[in-house]
Order: C-alpha cells, then sequence, then structure tokens
C-alpha cells in the first residue's frame, strides 16, 4: 500500500479500527471477477459495432486499466462475465497471461444485472473473497490500496462512492452523521445524496445468501445494490470509501475526453516511430512504432498510435489517435481518433470522438453544402 501522501483516496473507517497487524489475514485469497457484458446503449454509435469495455482511453481498452489494476493488487484468479460481445472480449484478453492473470470466461445469457453476474460465477468464486470490478469503470490510481484496507479489515463488503453531478444515473449511498452508509438505492428519481456508487466492490462469501434472496427489480434485474442493502439490513459490516478520479460511461463524449485527458497527462514521452526533421514534438508525445510524422507539429500530451501517418499537421494538446489512422493537412485537439480513421483536409477539428475507419473529408466547393454519412445514433456539430 502506498502511504496517504501519495493516495489519492479519502477514507474514513466508521467502525472499529483495523486489526492490529499480524492477526490479519493477508493471505487469504480474493479473486476477481469483472464485468464485460451489457449493451452499452450509452456511447452509441460507438458502441454498435464494439464492445463498450474496449472503447479506449490514450489507445488502450478501458477494460485493460481494469485489468491492469487487479493484478497490481496482487490479484491472478480473474472470471470475466461475458455477452453478446464474448468474441471481441476473448480476442482482446485471450487468456490474460499477457497481464499475467489466469481468465475464466464466464457466459451470462442475457443482461439481467450485476447481482446476476455474481449469481452465475458462484462456482468459480467458491467460498473466497473477491473484487467485481465493472469493466467500463475506470479509476484512477488501481485499487491496490482498497484491496489492502479489505484485506486488512475484512468488513463483509467494502463499496466506493464518488461524488457525481448527476446521481439519477447510478446507485446512490445515503450516510449517517457519522459517515456510515444506511441506505442503498438504485438509480434513484430523487436521490438523496450524490454519492455515487462506483463500480468496484469488494465482498466476502457472505454476499451470495444476500444475492440468493433477491428479486428483479423495475428494469428487471438483480442490483447488486440490493443485495448491498441486503447486507446492511442483516446487520453486516459494509465499509465505504470515498474515492475521487473516477469515471464512467455515462453517455457523454465530454467525459470520455475528460479521461482520455487524464490518462495523457502522465504518460511518459516515447517516440519509436519515424519523426522528421521538418516536424516538432513539444511535451508529452507519444509515437508508437511504425507510425510517421511529417511536416507536423504536435503538442502534447498526444499519442499517435501504430502504423498511423500525420502529415502536413497540427495535432494538439490531449488528443489520442488510434493505430492505422491518417491525419493529413488538418488541426486536431482535445479528441479521440479511432482505429482506422482518416481526417484529410478539412481544417480544425476540436472535441471530438471519431469513430473506427471513419472518413472526415472537405466537401466539392460548390454548392457549398455539408455532405453527411452518419451512422445510427451520431451527433455531428457543424460550424456555420
Ligand atoms: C451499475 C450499478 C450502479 C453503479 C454503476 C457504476 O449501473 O447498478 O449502482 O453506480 O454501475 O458504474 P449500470 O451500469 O448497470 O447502469
Amino acid at each position: 500500500m502506498s502511504g496517504a501522501q501519495s493516495s489519492p483516496w479519502h477514507h474514513w473507517s466508521h467502525r472499529e479500527p483495523a486489526r492490529p497487524a499480524g492477526t490479519a489475514s493477508p493471505d487469504r485469497r480474493v479473486k476477481a471477477l469483472v464485468l464485460a457484458g451489457g449493451a452499452g446503449s450509452r456511447l452509441r454509435p460507438i458502441t454498435h459495432t464494439s464492445a463498450k469495455q474496449l472503447v479506449p482511453v490514450a489507445n488502450k481498452p478501458v477494460l485493460f486499466y481494469g485489468l491492469e489494476a487487479i493484478r497490481d493488487a496482487g490479484i491472478t484468479e480473474v472470471g470475466i462475465v461475458v455477452g453478446d460481445t464474448a468474441a471481441e472480449i476473448q480476442g482482446a484478453v485471450g487468456d490474460g497471461s499477457a497481464f499475467g492473470l489466469q481468465v475464466t470466461y464466464l457466459p451470462q445469457d442475457a443482461p439481467r444485472g450485476l447481482a446476476h453476474a455474481v449469481l452465475i460465477a458462484r462456482d468459480f468464486l467458491g467460498g473466497d473473497d473477491f473484487v467485481m470490478y465493472l469493466g467500463d469503470n475506470f479509476i484512477v490510481g488501481g485499487i491496490s490500496d482498497l484491496v489492502g484496507r479489505f484485506r486488512a479489515e475484512r468488513p463483509q463488503a467494502q463499496i466506493m462512492l464518488t461524488r457525481v453531478s448527476d446521481p439519477r444515473a447510478f446507485g446512490v449511498a445515503e450516510l449517517d452523521a457519522a459517515g456510515r452508509v444506511v441506505g442503498l438505492e438504485e438509480k434513484p428519481a430523487e436521490p438523496k445524496s450524490d454519492l455515487a456508487l462506483v463500480g468496484v466492490y469488494i465482498f466476502s462469501a457472505a454476499v451470495h445468501e444476500a444475492v440468493a434472496r433477491l428479486k428483479p427489480s423495475w428494469r428487471d434485474e438483480l442490483e447488486i445494490t440490493d443485495a448491498i442493502q441486503g447486507l446492511i439490513d442483516d446487520g453486516l459490516r459494509v465499509e465505504s470509501t470515498v474515492i475521487s478520479g473516477y469515471w464512467k460511461d455515462t453517455g457523454n463524449v465530454t467525459d470520455m475526453l475528460e479521461v482520455n485527458r487524464l490518462v495523457l497527462e502522465s504518460v511518459e514521452p516515447c517516440v519509436q516511430g519515424r519523426v522528421d526533421e521538418t516536424s516538432e514534438l513539444i511535451g508529452r508525445v507519444v509515437v508508437e512504432e511504425g507510425a510517421t510524422v511529417t511536416g507536423s507539429r504536435i503538442v502534447g500530451p498526444a499519442i499517435v498510435g501504430a502504423g498511423s501517418t500525420v502529415r502536413d499537421s497540427y495535432v494538439g494538446p490531449f488528443t489520442s489517435i488510434d493505430r492505422d489512422c491518417a491525419v493529413i493537412d488538418s488541426e486536431i485537439e482535445y479528441s479521440i481518433v479511432l482505429r482506422g480513421a482518416s481526417i484529410d483536409g478539412v481544417g480544425r477539428i476540436e472535441v471530438s470522438l471519431i469513430g473506427r475507419e471513419a472518413r472526415v473529408t472537405p466537401a466539392p466547393r460548390v454548392p457549398k453544402a455539408h455532405r453527411l454519412v452518419l451512422g445510427d445514433h451520431s451527433t455531428v456539430q457543424i460550424s456555420k
């Protein structure tokens, strides 16, 4: 565990203090259950063609950050719950050995809720403690501190909370004056606080009994939020930690650009591709292998993916250009460009998310008109 000063967590322990060293059971096995099913409706149109857990942040699928955080917390046995996009997730993660993990895939026939995922993972989990990690959640700073705290204190469940601007999109916690969780509600119309449940939970095997008792919610899902409420109702110990540096796919591109910015801010500059002498790289810039930058200026933090071309262009801060893209005779800043997209001769693009294999080109001069082929659920903003 890192020291308090370097930790991004604000924690309050509102029950008995941690056991003295030596009486904890740090060697108990903790597994991870990673949820990578779900429809991804909030990130359309990107998720029409791709699993939401594979949406890239600084050119790396959001799910990979979670798997790395799990590994860094000393966990190796991981069950990944998969749905319709199983093939894509398995193609990306494989047997987990690239992450130093042993991955078991657990198919879920339909998105029947987070607690349903625990139900179908019952055999995999056995009697072990486990971290449940929602594959579309992003937590700055990883989970090592949290897992360390759980191992030391061993509550029945440990949840993470964060302040959000629209709690109605989350599970919401109500705390008493001492900071104890007294109630949890899933997607309340009238939230009792702005403290949302973060999609990373740590459970002891006590959760299985609470899950077994659940009835489907109003959205016809077995809610993990209700299971945790069950633990509280049974008088079991549920610890909470308030964290900052949290992101989930609330469907808004602004959020994605923001988490991309956060991650880019700490990338190590590294040039493995080719940058010609007429180009200039300023600040934290990553040019991956096989990428070429000619006659261009890149102001970091920014990343140019493997095999991509940047020619006669300006790439500004907080931009991620994925692999096999082309940015030619254009300017782009504070944007994410997904694999195989090309942007050619279009002036300046900002605050944008460009999907895989998308083409952005100028229209003929006459007549002066926009020519659009937009995917379902796309958004376009045109400057007049
Ligand atoms: C789920 C949980 C919710 C939690 C959220 C965090 O919501 O039900 O309590 O706040 O994850 O990502 P869902 O993704 O199902 O909308």
